[in-house]
């Protein structure tokens, strides 16, 4: 890699990033982060890559999903075991339904660090740094809260670090068991034609697994049925944090990102000439890119030139997140010019981050309609164009929150907001809506997959 180092994005310009008062405090942190040990090694890395590429050929689908932002007053085995079990349910439902392999990532682990619309909030008259998520400051408005502390890239440390050890322990120690697919259920699912709807497909599934065992076929002779992999991904967006936790690999040599299997870059951080994608274009893991509606074509193709300059399949995941309203005029073209090139990327639908309103209320949330809207114009665009929709990405938790509107399972209305409005950061679908478009994106997914099924 020409140039490159950990630390090289130190010389490029940097958007959204907090301003420390105590630089000496923040230089001793970081070499004490830099002196831990990773979170993941690289032969997770890449064989998460090596899955990714079975998306970018049809094979799989992508199923990346959790907090907006994970807070440190959350932090709760429950918290965790609820997000696990969705996106077990979820992956049951696209696996079983959609007829196709699911690879999931959460947004977990080290999902902290947050971009801000504006550097600085103002309430009655008093302007304060904004907040930058739990891994930069506090979400309280006073000034001690708000200040930028270092010590808080080590908490964000031992959090990822106890969040990890959890999720792996549950994805090997049993909980992926697929003959517990019934208790999977979060305790809350509200929606009976919802909760029937899983039942008829755990029971499907329990049904299969009592004939294959019959035939000797067990969670013992094939850990298979039992195991599962929760791979981690967060936005790659506090750089400080990230390059004490890059690593050099020591069998293959190359560098590698030890804080999370994937890593993504958002959609105001994204400026070729800017910091984050020069660390980027070194590290060797799968990588992601927001794509918003102001990404243009030629900018898009420079992009991926950049970060994967081998075209290698797998490596660049571009996370298409334009709202309902806009990805119509806006996708197509850049879709239609990435194919044209011959470019090997997985694409991947957020439809979250375009949606987001204001409601009359004040608080900030998305209309499930408009998240349906979009996930469904994202496979449509495909299918028009003969390529595949790889994956989606959530906003998501396993808690009976009220922070987005509607679905039929859930009907959240604009009243309900406040009743359990606890998110950090955006609204995130809670388990039920999730759950709920997760039957819609399987039976898209069958659809879809009958063009290149062969
Ligand atoms: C996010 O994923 O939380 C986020 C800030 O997204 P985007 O970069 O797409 O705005
Ligand atoms: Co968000």
């Amino acid at each position: 890699m020409n140039n490159w180092n950990p630390d090289t994005w130190r010389d490029f310009p940097i958007k959204q990033q907090p301003t420390y008062p105590d630089l000496e405090k923040l230089k001793k942190v970081e070499k004490e982060l830099a002196s831990y040990p990773p979170l993941i090694f690289a032969g997770e890395a890449l064989n998460l890559k090596n899955q990714l590429a079975d998306v970018v050929n049809g094979k799989a689908f992508l199923l990346q999903g959790g907090d907006c932002a994970e807070s440190f007053t959350a932090f709760d085995a429950n918290n965790i075991k609820n997000l696990f079990k969705v996106m077990m349910q979820m992956s049951v439902v696209l696996t079983f339904s959609g007829g196709c392999p699911v690879v999931k990532v959460g947004r977990v682990a080290g999902q902290f660090a947050k971009p801000r619309s504006s550097d600085f909030e103002e309430i009655n008259g008093i302007s304060l740094p904004s907040y930058r998520g739990d891994i930069v400051n506090d979400i309280d408005f006073n000034e001690k809260s708000r200040n930028p502390k270092p010590k808080k890239l080590l908490k964000a440390y031992n959090q990822s670090a106890a969040t990890m050890n959890l999720l792996r322990a549950f994805s090997r120690g049993g909980m992926a068991d697929l003959n517990q697919v019934h208790l999977w259920n979060t305790d809350f699912v509200n929606d009976h034609t919802l909760g029937d709807k899983y039942d008829e497909v755990s029971s499907k599934i329990t049904e299969s697994l009592n004939f294959m065992k019959a035939c000797g076929i067990t969670s013992e002779t094939s850990p298979a049925l039992a195991q599962t992999t929760l791979f981690t991904s967060h936005e790659a967006l506090l750089l400080n944090y990230e390059q004490a936790l890059t690593r050099r690999d020591s069998i293959t040599g190359d560098w590698f990102n030890c804080a999370a299997h994937m890593l993504w870059i958002g959609d105001r951080t994204r400026d070729l000439k800017d910091a984050h994608i020069e660390y980027f274009r070194g590290i060797q893991n799968p990588i992601a890119c927001k794509v918003g509606p102001t990404m243009k074509e030629e900018e898009l193709i420079q992009l991926i030139d950049k970060l994967n300059p081998n075209n290698e399949a797998g490596r660049l995941n571009l996370i298409v997140r334009m709202g309902a309203n806009k990805i119509g005029e806006h996708f197509p073209k850049l879709l239609k010019r990435v194919k044209k090139e011959g470019k090997n990327v997985l694409w991947s639908s957020d439809p979250m981050h375009g949606n987001t309103i204001k409601a009359d209320n004040g608080y900030k949330t998305r209309d499930f309609e408009a998240i349906l809207s979009e996930v469904k114009q994202f496979f449509q665009i495909h299918r028009a164009e003969g390529t595949y929709a790889g994956g989606i990405h959530l906003e998501m938790t396993g808690q009976d929150v009220t922070e987005c509107t509607g679905s039929t399972s859930s009907a959240v209305t604009t009243e309900g907001l406040a009743s359990r409005y606890h998110t950090q950061c955006d609204p995130r679908l809670n388990a039920d809506q999730a759950l709920e478009l997760s039957f819609m994106i399987a039976d898209t997914l069958k659809e879809a997959r009958k063009d290149i099924i062969v």
